[in-house]
């Protein structure tokens, strides 16, 4: 079966794995409304083409606070990774050093945040789950700035953990030798058993998670620490001006995957209105549900400043050792997106991204939510028109209305795009 895209990993890693540990990665919340959402309001977003604009040089590379970056996707946290290959997160660093991005590592992580610094030399971000007792937190913070992690990244958006129904059913339990190593010699976990009705990380996130946090966490980690801090999990344009006021230096769109709260929007749903509330004070990332190379752009569109991608890696991970040395996988992993070689996914113009033209886009963004329809830009000068470009080859225009055009996603002519109007209002 050749491998065109992140759905066909998924389909193999879900014959490879067992059901459990499948269903762990794959699943939401309650009823995965809000799992289900994230894919549709992608599908909803049109995207409008634009004809003979000369995109023979693709460069894919920005910068996320500060740090330079082959192309606007991070690798976001995601726990256990070793229910999905033996060397976990150890294979996931190699990887994002390979593919010239950042790695968050999850406080939920089955290698240790030491083991995963040894492991490569690329950009790294710790993913903090703030603990009960805070001298915990505060120790694994102060061991990641020791080993050069370079930015704190707040989950905010797990009180407690989100009922995830299959893992329930499943009663999810780690292999022998997989563990939170993240906590070892920090806190003295008491052997639990787990009970029909809970899995093993809704057990161990009872204990480990305080559900007590507030605003005030921000500021308590800025107490400590001079890494910036990035919080993770905001859904309103509100709880965004809070981050900005508590001092983040970045803010992920997240509902977590659709894992947490079921029922909340889409994360691209909210993005238009998070963006223009931001307006620029700190950096805006997004994740859940990116799986092409358009949902990226969209994204972009929109007002993100790049992308982090969860399941989009660990499908590939999972597949990692029969795909080793196969002519279709080219970089060892992961290989998130449509196209192997990245650059060929879209143009990102560092110097045009985000200095010139948030504006026009976040009102364009604000319009389309508004329900109404953004007067065409006059044709934009060079920097602006390479940070919309797409590429695209053998794109098929079909008219559907008067205004309307489906855009079939081939491949290999770069076309610049303007993001005209959501369709989902
Ligand atoms: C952990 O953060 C998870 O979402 O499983």
């Amino acid at each position: 079966m050749p491998l065109l895209n992140i759905f066909d990993y998924e389909e193999l890693a879900r014959r490879k794995l067992s059901k459990p540990f499948f269903e762990y990665i794959a699943g939401g919340a309650d009823d995965e409304t809000t799992l289900r959402r994230n894919r549709e309001a992608f599908e909803r977003i049109e995207l409008s083409p634009r004809a003979l604009v000369d995109v023979s040089h693709v460069d894919l590379t920005t910068s996320v606070l500060g740090q330079a970056v082959e192309m606007p996707v991070l690798l976001a946290p995601v726990a256990v990774q070793r229910l999905a290959h033996p060397e976990g997160e150890l294979a996931t660093a190699g990887a994002a050093a390979q593919a010239g991005t950042i790695m968050t590592l999850s406080t939920m992580a089955s290698a240790s945040i030491e083991e995963v610094a040894s492991a490569s030399n690329g950009p790294k971000w710790f993913q903090l789950y703030v603990h009960r007792d805070r001298n915990v937190s505060k120790s694994m913070v102060q061991r990641a700035d020791a080993v050069g992690y370079k930015a704190v990244c707040l989950t905010v958006d797990v009180p407690r953990l989100g009922r995830r129904e299959r893992d329930l059913r499943n009663r999810l339990e780690y292999p022998p030798g997989v563990a939170h190593r993240n906590y070892i010699g920090e806190v003295e976990l008491p052997p639990f058993e787990v009970e029909p009705g809970e899995s093993e990380l809704s057990a161990s996130a009872d204990v480990l998670i305080d559900p007590a946090l507030t605003w005030e966490v921000i500021d308590w980690l800025r107490s400590f620490t001079s890494l910036p801090v990035i919080v993770k999990g905001i859904m309103t344009a509100e709880d965004a001006r809070f981050a900005v006021d508590h001092g983040a230096s970045a803010i992920v769109v997240s509902n977590h995957g659709g894992r947490q709260l079921d029922g909340a929007p889409a994360s691209i749903s909210v993005l238009p209105e998070i963006a223009a509330a931001v307006d620029g004070r700190c950096e805006v990332l997004l994740d859940s549900g990116i799986r092409r190379g358009t949902d990226i752009v969209k994204a972009l569109a929109l007002g993100a400043n790049a992308v982090l991608i969860g399941r989009a890696y660990i499908w590939p991970l999972t597949l990692e050792h029969e795909l080793r040395g196969a002519a279709q996988v080219h970089v060892a992993l992961p290989v998130p997106f449509d196209c192997q070689h990245p650059a060929r996914l879209l143009h990102l113009d560092a110097a045009a991204h985000p200095a010139v033209e948030p504006r026009r886009h976040h009102r364009r963004a604000a319009a389309a939510a508004a329900g109404q329809r953004f007067p065409h830009a006059p044709l934009p000068d060079a920097k602006c028109h390479s940070l919309w470009r797409l590429h695209l080859s053998d794109a098929e225009v079909h008219p559907l209305g008067k205004r309307r055009v489906a855009l079939h996603l081939r491949a290999d002519r770069l076309q610049r795009i303007a993001l005209d109007r959501l369709l989902n209002e």
